[in-house]
């Protein structure tokens, strides 16, 4: 890796921060080089992105110090950090809707002052930045807030942080939305950013990436340090061990299960976005959509729950042909869908953790349309139970748990419906290694139970791992199905990638 300085840039001391029952950190203690790329792990809730937000004067810490070139700093708002070149690229991006990809970056900072505000030379500039960072053709300046994508929003995070002095950069899960291709140019970046001299701060439940970028991983358990390893000396098991507190023996739990009626039966469809696909679903069974980001998977999915308009071809369930003019009456006919992008789509924010999860089961927990609560209660608590929504308590407000917590509260919205059918988008996106075995387990037990379960996932190991049979999708269309007896990583790569021959 690079050349490290010997003196760090930033150093934590003995940071703690506790809000209203929950002590999110307690005495952690960091340093941060120039030129190396410090990886932060460990669970949903653990206080990764609490400690950023204190490094950014986000928050203010209950106790500790924090030191840049060995001098006390004092953070109190995101502008004293900032002034001193820390920057972070945060889990949600927050990006200004109606105001072009340009204004979202230099918002606050446009020239304005005695002149008229130049759009021309501001569009020029981040055209600039935009090559410079290795961004082009992923994103265009002009482009408005409320049009861009997952990876886009994030790529605005990342111009808007390289727009000023640069000390200390850190990332909170910057891949959760990238493609694999949009993931490399990132890591380029990175590279570059440690040559010439800035210390980078990483993010992420991804063990492969982080043991391929950084230099060392410091890993936090319950908003303690619990070990500080050099990357080129620790292993998966071993980061695993440190986050968990246990050995993660078997991530994939599998029933044995016997396949039974075909309950969805896709027949030649076609929409804007993809032609003439071809599968089914069975009873009892799991069928994971595999593919390259934008290879439209999601698409599909939104045709089948009525979400986009067909053009051509069928879907039937249990065998009755299906005329699905809107995602609630999908919903009526017994198929749900968990979106790819559940914050975005499917979260209040501002009510309890109680309400999010009773939100898609309020009809059947009703009688005479009053909502019975003792049901609803158990119902919710179960949930939390069984995916370790880390909470307080029931009532508390979604806003305030981790990133990862509130992915799987939505989450568990959805597996509350025990539909017959149920398609999950990308249903382990930013949770940990702990929680990605407990919904694996869950999608085990509903398709012993005997529903019918579709799973996009861009992750060959939990490809492998779930999947009864695999469909593979390229450019809108199916380019093969493998058995899981047959299916390997490089097959499932292969049918993603290559082109075929006409
Ligand atoms: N503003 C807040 N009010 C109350 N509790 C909070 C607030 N922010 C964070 N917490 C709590 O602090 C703990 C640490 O949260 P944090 O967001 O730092 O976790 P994380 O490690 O980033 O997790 P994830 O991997 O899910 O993003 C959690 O229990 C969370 O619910
Ligand atoms: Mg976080």
């Amino acid at each position: 890796m690079n050349q490290q300085s010997a003196a760090p840039v930033l150093i934590m001391t003995g940071v703690s921060k506790r809000f209203a029952g929950v002590q999110a950190l307690k005495e952690v203690s960091l340093s941060a080089h120039a030129g190396e790329v410090l990886a932060l792990m460990g669970e949903n809730g653990a206080g990764k992105s609490t400690l950023l937000k204190v490094m950014t004067g986000n928050y203010i810490p209950d106790a500790g110090q924090i030191m840049i070139d060995g001098a006390p700093v004092h953070l109190t708002t995101p502008g004293d950090a900032r002034r001193l070149g820390i920057r972070v690229v945060p889990q949600e991006p927050e990006i200004i809707p109606y105001v072009s990809v340009a204004e979202n970056i230099y918002a606050g900072a446009l020239p304005t002052r005695g002149r008229l505000f130049n759009r021309a030379a501001l569009r020029a500039r981040v055209a600039a930045d935009i090559e410079r960072s290795g961004f082009s053709g992923m994103i265009d300046p002009d482009q408005l807030g409320n049009t861009l994508s997952p990876a886009q929003r994030q790529i605005v995070e990342i111009l808007r942080a390289l727009s000023g002095p640069l000390r200390v950069l850190a990332f909170d899960e910057p891949t959760s939305s990238l493609s694999d291709h949009e993931a490399d140019s990132l890591f380029r970046l990175i590279a570059r950013l440690t040559d010439s001299g800035v210390a980078v701060i990483y993010v992420s439940h991804r063990m492969k990436e982080i043991l391929r970028i950084a230099t060392r991983v410091l890993v936090l358990r319950d908003g303690q340090t619990v070990g500080v390893r050099p990357a080129r000396e620790t292993s998966e098991s071993e980061l695993v061990r440190l986050m968990v507190g246990r050995d993660l023996s078997a991530l994939y739990h599998r029933s044995a299960r016997q396949p039974g009626a075909v309950v969805l039966s896709v027949d030649k469809i076609s929409s804007a976005d993809i032609h003439d696909v071809t599968f089914t679903v069975r009873s009892g069974e799991v069928v994971v959509l595999a593919g390259l980001v934008g290879a439209g998977r999601t698409e599909l999915a939104r045709a089948i729950i009525g979400d986009v308009p067909i053009t051509a071809g069928q879907i039937r369930m249990d065998g009755k042909v299906l005329h699905l003019a809107s995602p609630r009456d999908a919903v009526r006919a017994g198929l749900c869908l968990a979106p790819e992008e559940r914050k975005a789509q499917a979260l209040l924010m501002k009510r309890s953790v109680r309400d999010n999860i009773s939100l898609a089961v309020l009809q059947s927990l009703s009688r005479w349309h009053i909502i019975r609560r003792g049901a609803e209660r158990r119902l919710a608590a179960e949930s939390v139970a069984a995916l370790h929504i880390r909470t307080p308590s029931l009532e508390q407000e979604v806003a305030t748990l981790s990133g990862g917590n509130q992915q799987k509260t939505v989450l568990a919205r959805w597996l509350a419906r025990q539909s017959r059918l149920m398609i999950l988008d990308e249903p382990t996106r930013g949770v940990d290694v702990g929680a990605k075995a407990d919904i694996y387990a869950i999608i085990d037990r509903l398709a012993s139970a005997g529903a019918a379960i579709l799973v996009i996932s861009s992750e060959l190991p939990e490809v492998l791992g779930l999947a009864d049979r695999i469909v593979v999708m390229q450019h809108g269309t199916v380019s093969g199905t493998l058995d899981r007896a047959d299916a390997t990583e490089e097959k499932i790569l292969s049918l993603a990638i290559l082109e075929r021959a006409a």
